[in-house]
């Protein structure tokens, strides 16, 4: 780890880019598996994680409650047996909306716990209240006081939930807090994103009885205790997303190894219609493109399969460049179009018609500024748009960047981008 809170981006744009890339973990499959951790009676093995700002914050929350962690490389080893009681620290679960995820494990471990509400990026409210719905459930004691959230699972009991929407966090701390629970638990309208299934593999190899992950249907058995694993969580799907992406606008092909084309086909195949080439074969995805970019009419997030809500601004970047009209539709945040007005500084042509629809109309080019990330994926998307645009741009707040991306411009230089950390 070599970040830093007040690193900026240097980018001079204009480079085509080339090269080959293995895809880094997934943030969001590896942080809730960090999470399920807590539940194993043994020692973790996580190989692979990423070098990233949030999995640190994780370790530091773990370690803070207790935890053994040691790490050889990206490598983690976890052992959490000897906590015996849990005192979150609340700065640090403010940093990190993350810190939601411990709440399944936590409670089924200990019984009860007290939540700061949780931080995160400024995408939307994110309220917590599904969560709070779905425990009520299962019969736990929730008490809401002021920033303060009261869990106590002492008379919980397996039963049955609906879940208003098919909330990724949600459903993971239930699936969490159900696997060593008495009885059949079942979510319905359950997320279906490929994080989800990733952590029940997970739990699913520490001995737990997960069934039907990956569907709207999830039916969860208790057992009485789940064992210590080694495991490798997923690659990350919105790096994966990022990278093409990036060679889509400045030209030039990619060839990304750990990367999975059917948790992206809905990315790849609006890549296809914009004018990109790509092949695919096993675990291999080379993307190209040497001819202008056609817009799409349409683009608009959803759940999984749907088009990513992480890759919405990625894609807008892209927009921007395409020869024609594109009408962007965000489902699922409602503050996700921050990037918007840094954009325009670089001379792109977007109008926001309300916090979910913006209409983009594609310019020649864009023209280098100093920027603000203001949030993970839009920063990642400054980037994008200082690769291409004319002159130097400066990217100011990476600290965002660095929650999910490994060391973002080692990866961009690697394929010829000219970036620099400062
Ligand atoms: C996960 O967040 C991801 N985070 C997000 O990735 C991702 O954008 C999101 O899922 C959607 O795919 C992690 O996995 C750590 P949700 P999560 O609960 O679980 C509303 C990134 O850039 N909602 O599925 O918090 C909520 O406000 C991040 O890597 C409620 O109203 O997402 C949102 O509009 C950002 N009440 C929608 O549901 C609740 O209690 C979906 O949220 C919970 C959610």
């Amino acid at each position: 780890m070599s970040y830093s809170y007040n690193d900026r981006l240097k980018i001079r744009g204009g480079k085509r880019l080339n090269g080959e890339i293995r895809v880094q973990t997934s943030k969001n499959a590896t942080l809730p598996i960090m999470s399920a951790s807590l539940l194993a009676q043994g020692r973790v093995l996580l190989r692979d994680c990423p070098d990233i700002i949030d999995v640190e914050n994780m370790v530091k929350i773990l370690r803070e409650l207790g935890a053994k962690i040691d790490r050889v490389g990206d490598d983690y080893s976890i052992d959490s047996s000897s906590i015996l009681d849990v005192c979150l620290d609340y700065e640090l679960c403010k940093t990190m909306r993350s810190s939601i995820f411990l709440l399944g494990s936590i409670l089924a471990r200990f019984k009860s716990v007290c939540l700061t509400l949780p931080g995160g990026c400024k995408i939307g409210r994110r309220p917590i209240d599904i969560h709070v719905q779905a425990f009520r459930r299962l019969k736990v004691k929730v008490i809401e006081l002021d920033d303060f959230v009261f869990f106590n699972a002492s008379k919980a009991r397996a039963g049955k939930i609906k879940l208003k929407i098919p909330s990724v966090g949600a459903t993971e701390n239930i699936v969490q807090f159900a696997s060593t629970l008495k009885g059949k638990t079942v979510i319905y309208n359950s997320a279906r994103e490929p994080e989800v299934v990733d952590l029940c593999n997970f739990l699913n190899k520490m001995g737990a009885k997960i069934y039907g992950a990956g569907t709207r249907k999830i039916t969860i058995f208790g057992v009485d205790k789940l064992k210590g694993v080694e495991y490798k969580p997923i690659a990350d799907r919105i790096v994966l997303g990022t990278l093409l992406v990036a060679t889509a606008i400045c030209g030039g092909t990619i060839r990304l190894t750990n990367a999975n084309s059917h948790q992206n086909e809905k990315l790849i195949e609006i890549l296809s219609r914009m004018g990109c080439q790509i092949n695919i074969k096993n675990d291999i995805i080379m993307l190209s493109r040497d001819v202008p970019l056609r817009s799409i009419p349409k683009i608009s997030t959803g759940y999984y399969p749907q088009f990513p809500t992480d890759l919405q601004s990625i894609i807008m970047v892209l927009s921007c460049l395409a020869n024609g009209q594109t009408e962007i539709d965000e489902r699922i945040f409602e503050n996700r179009f921050l990037i918007v007005d840094e954009l325009k500084k670089m001379g792109a042509k977007i109008e926001l018609i309300d916090n979910h629809t913006a209409i983009v109309d594609g310019v020649d080019s864009l023209k280098a500024s100093n920027l603000k990330a203001l949030d993970l994926r839009g920063g990642a998307s400054l980037v994008l748009a200082g690769l291409v645009a004319q002159g130097e741009t400066i990217i100011e707040n990476v600290h965002y960047i660095d929650r999910g991306y490994c060391h973002i411009e080692k990866m961009l230089k690697s394929l010829g981008a000219d970036i620099e950390r400062i």
